[in-house]
């Protein structure tokens, strides 16, 4: 068997920035709840696309791998805000690439997107069926928000993290993965306004909007982190005194913290950015694994759990080894994009239409 090794790694993350500040002028919400119930100190606000962000974050991990696009053999995205639901995002990635050689699909398993992600793209690389893989996590969950429901307004983010997954001989990569969904509590974490649930010649498509119950999610999402990552740990032989660097998904830094003190993991163990970003759903986990790396928090052969929680409910745990390269082997030369809009610029007509 083959294993399937992260040789590079890369994100983007928007250049506008929503501070909680910035939001108490629009949303009834104030920086110290925010701060206090959640972790979360800003976000980013894109005006590009999803499949635009994910190109950029393909872009840095292709040149940290010293990959061209053209040695893919296949693109996955992790996300549930597509740029449209048919072609996929995946397929514009690709053409964003300027390459036609690789397979092409998206996945949709909300915040364990990637992680669902890491354990396809791993198994076809393990049965020989693929060699090389991209694979992004990237969302545009500003898309998504109502401004006027404060209790989830505060809490997304728009961003894309990409990894490289290359064949190799050695015992490194994902090494063990336990994913589930509950589905008997689905309805309690949805996106309402498009789709087929919809009779569209008896009521418009839209607009958008995130409804949970953010209190019961909370108490699955510790519950659900907690159980999956003790069935892999279990099943690989770990022990707590092996873990080397915890990367769960960036949701609420209690839920975080709940999972670090039960590992007995101190904070240099647990990789957290959520004051950054918010919930980026199924870019958090790259976006934090990214980051874990350009820090020097990853060490060669190290041991990372990583965990996340969201809708269908699903979820996922993961045990990954890391290879013995930490350092990119290139640098991306592209050029960013730039943009010179403020936050309340970009969501001017979301803001706008909801006070109508
Ligand atoms: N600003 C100010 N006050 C607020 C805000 C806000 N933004 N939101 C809620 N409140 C108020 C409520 O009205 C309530 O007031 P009351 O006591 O007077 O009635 C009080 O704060 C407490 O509200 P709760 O909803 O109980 O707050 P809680 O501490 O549970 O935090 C939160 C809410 C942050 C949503 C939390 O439940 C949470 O993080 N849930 C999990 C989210 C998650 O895991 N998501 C992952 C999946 S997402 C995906 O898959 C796309």
């Amino acid at each position: 068997m083959q294993y399937a090794e992260i040789t590079g790694w890369g994100k983007y993350t928007p250049p506008t920035v929503l501070s909680n500040e910035e939001m108490t002028t629009f949303v009834d919400t104030s920086d110290e709840w925010i701060s206090t119930r959640t972790g979360i100190k800003e976000r980013r606000i894109s005006h590009i696309n999803t499949a635009e962000m994910s190109a950029i974050a393909c872009e840095h991990a292709l040149a940290s791998a010293g990959l061209s696009a053209d040695d893919i053999d296949l693109i996955i995205v992790a996300t549930c805000t597509p740029d449209l639901l048919v072609p996929n995002t995946a397929s514009k990635v690709q053409e964003l690439l300027g390459t036609n050689n690789s397979a092409c699909f998206d996945i949709n398993a909300a915040c364990s997107g990637f992680l669902y992600g890491l354990q396809n793209a791993s198994a076809q690389i393990h049965v020989g069926m693929a060699k090389k893989v991209l694979l992004v996590g990237a969302e545009r969950m500003s898309w998504f928000v109502n401004w006027q429901d404060r209790q989830t307004a505060v809490l997304f983010g728009d961003g894309a993290g990409a990894v490289v997954l290359e064949a190799t001989d050695e015992k490194v990569g994902l090494l063990e993965s336990k994913s589930s969904c509950d589905s008997n509590s689905r309805e309690i974490l949805k996106v309402l306004g498009m789709g087929t649930d919809i009779d569209i010649y008896k009521e418009p498509l839209g607009p958008l909007t995130i409804q949970f119950m953010g209190p019961d999610i909370f108490k699955r999402a510790v519950k659900g982190m907690g159980m999956a990552t003790n069935t892999v740990m279990e099943k690989a032989n770990l022990k707590v005194e092996d873990i080397n660097l915890l990367i769960p998904h960036q949701a609420n830094l209690r839920i975080i913290e709940t999972l670090q003190n039960k590992l007995k993991l101190t904070d240099d163990q647990c990789m957290v950015n959520i004051q950054k970003y918010g919930n980026t759903s199924a870019a958090t986990v790259p976006l934090a694994l990214c980051e874990a790396v350009e820090q020097g928090k990853i060490k060669p052969y190290d041991n990372i759990i990583s965990a996340a929680f969201g809708a269908g409910l699903t979820c996922n745990a993961s045990y990954i080894k890391w290879g013995k390269r930490v350092t990119p082997v290139n640098e991306f030369a592209g050029k960013e994009q730039a943009c010179d809009k403020t936050a309340k610029e970009l969501l001017a007509h979301a803001i706008a239409d909801l006070k109508k």
